[in-house]
């Protein structure tokens, strides 16, 4: 698919991943796209004033992709604004941190709270924009996790809502065929503000640095890396339902 002239909205596109794939949309010529943001404002308006000095007719759009509600009255805007969407990004994601042998510590409350944003907050927007997808003719691609594969991470529901993601992005691929095609990225370690908030910034360095030990090749993974495999499925025609691991190869040592 040409992303000359498109149309996109990126969920949690203010920041990190989310930012980098909207700022490689202009790059690559998409001509309007809406970063969607839940508290991060600041963020989210920075990357809009990115993405018009890039020529791309941006704006903020405000919603909490849990409430699917907010998700509905965000497409309205979106498609009042730009007629129709070619592409939806969904990036917006949450965890805590919850270590996996404290099973007591994973309340209830936690996995709706993880699992609303991470799973159902993709299939809100999914529900959403599926009638502008359709026809368009447009792509999905959701932001899935390593964790979605392996037993690690930052908590047990985290890496369930990114497995349940993995799930959603085949089941979605053959729901909305044969107009839309649906595809995941699943980062390994990202540099973003998502690890230090987690390890803070000396606790992330030196992780990073005994994880790249590890990585065949020797380095992390920035934001742009994951936006370099989004707008390569995107160009792939006959790839649907597929998940592309952006890890340096960590995956495939053990
Ligand atoms: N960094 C990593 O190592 C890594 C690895 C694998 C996968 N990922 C995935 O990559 C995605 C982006 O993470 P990141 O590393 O770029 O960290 P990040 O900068 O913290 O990005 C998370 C984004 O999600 C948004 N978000 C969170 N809850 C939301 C909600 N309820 N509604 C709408 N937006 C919401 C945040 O916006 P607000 O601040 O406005 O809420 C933020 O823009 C996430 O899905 C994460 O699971 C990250």
């Amino acid at each position: 698919m040409e992303l000359d002239k498109t149309t996109a909205v990126v969920t949690g596109g203010g920041t990190g991943i989310g930012r980098a794939v909207a700022l490689a949309l202009a790059r690559a010529g998409a001509a309007g796209i809406a970063v969607n943001y839940a508290s991060s404002r600041a963020d989210a308006e920075e990357t809009v004033a990115e993405l018009r000095s890039l020529g791309c007719d941006a704006f903020a759009v405000r919603a909490d992709v849990a409430d699917a509600a907010r998700v509905r009255s965000m497409a309205e805007r979106v498609l009042s604004a730009f007629g129709e969407v070619h592409l939806l990004i969904n990036n917006a994601g949450t965890t805590r941190r919850v270590p996996h042998a404290d099973l007591d510590g994973l309340t209830d409350e936690i996995w709706h709270e993880v699992m609303d944003v991470n799973v159902l907050g993709a299939l809100h927007c999914a529900q959403s924009f599926a009638p502008s997808l359709r026809e368009t003719g447009g792509a999905v691609v959701n932001i899935s996790s390593i964790s979605g594969y392996r037993a690690g991470g930052s908590s047990i529901v985290y890496g369930v809502s990114k497995a349940a993601m993995l799930q959603l992005t085949r089941n979605l691929a053959v729901a909305l065929a044969p107009e839309v095609r649906v595809n995941a990225v699943a980062p390994g370690t990202v540099a973003t503000r998502w690890q230090t908030g987690l390890h803070g910034e000396a606790g992330f360095e030196a992780m990073a640095r005994k994880e790249r030990e590890r990585v065949p090749l020797d380095r992390t993974s920035g934001p742009e890396h994951v936006a370099q495999a989004v707008i390569g499925l995107l160009g792939m025609d006959m790839v649907t339902g597929e998940a592309l691991i952006v890890d340096g190869g960590k995956h495939v040592t053990y």
